[in-house]
């Protein structure tokens, strides 16, 4: 993906885009890891009702992402960043925008393959994409699992280094993705 003309911070969109997908990624990450201990019942229903709800506003965020990003582009890496750095945190966030939309779009055909439309938080259904096949949907669903962690480890590795650039470094990179009203660029 190219980079705009855009000097210092993100632009405004973009802040919202990332700290909207943000927590919506931190909130389907949580219930997806507790929803298997949860024991059965109307809590485990309502916390897998919230998971594809959650995964479904992903899909739909992360579309509208992408194209603003292809379009708008982004601000130039931070200067001080070291040339590995810049490699290191451009594949990371290669991978993060690469995962998080497999992980929806998986889990939304998955469920489809089971037979199910995915409900959006109670509100209306998402309609079945593809036919009935439930060995492809358990195939897509050990998937999901395996990626699930993938996706939470490099989300770990990414909050890590944001938070290494504020509180150790204080190189003004966590910044350039913070509100102005929060002191940001
Ligand atoms: C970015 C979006 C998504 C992420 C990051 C995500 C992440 C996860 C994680 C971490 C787990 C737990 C894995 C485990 O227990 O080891 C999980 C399980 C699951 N997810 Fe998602 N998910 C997403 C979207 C979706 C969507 C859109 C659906 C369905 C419409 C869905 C349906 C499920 C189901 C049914 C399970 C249980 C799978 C099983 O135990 O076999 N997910 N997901
Ligand atoms: C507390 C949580 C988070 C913090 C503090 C944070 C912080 C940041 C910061 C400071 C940047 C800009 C880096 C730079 O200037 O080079 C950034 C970019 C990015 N973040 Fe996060 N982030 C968080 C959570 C997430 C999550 C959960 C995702 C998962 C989708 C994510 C995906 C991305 C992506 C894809 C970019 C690159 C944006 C682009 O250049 O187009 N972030 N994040």
């Amino acid at each position: 993906m190219s980079y705009g003309t855009l000097s210092g911070g993100y632009s405004t969109i973009a802040k919202t885009l990332h700290w909207l997908v943000a927590i919506c990624v931190l909130s389907v990450i949580t219930i997806g890891i507790s929803m298997g201990y949860a024991p059965e019942g109307p809590l485990q229903n309502r916390l897998f009702m919230l998971h594809k709800s959650f995964g479904a506003l992903i899909l739909f965020l992360m579309l509208l992402r992408i194209a603003y990003r292809l379009i708008a582009g982004a601000p130039a890496p931070d200067p001080t960043l070291k040339a590995w750095e810049r490699t290191a945190s451009s594949a990371v966030h290669g991978l993060l925008y690469l995962l998080v939309l497999a992980m929806a779009l998986i889990g939304y055909v998955g469920h489809s393959a089971f037979g199910a439309p995915v409900p959006f938080f109670g509100l209306f259904e998402l309609p079945v994409i593809v036919g009935k096949n439930e060995p492809l949907s358990e195939k897509l669903f050990v998937l999901h699992r395996y990626l699930g962690w993938a996706v939470a480890a490099i989300v770990a590795l990414h909050i890590a280094a944001a938070l290494q650039h504020y509180f150790i470094r204080r190189d003004g990179v966590l910044q350039r993705m913070l509100p102005k009203a929060l002191g940001g660029k």
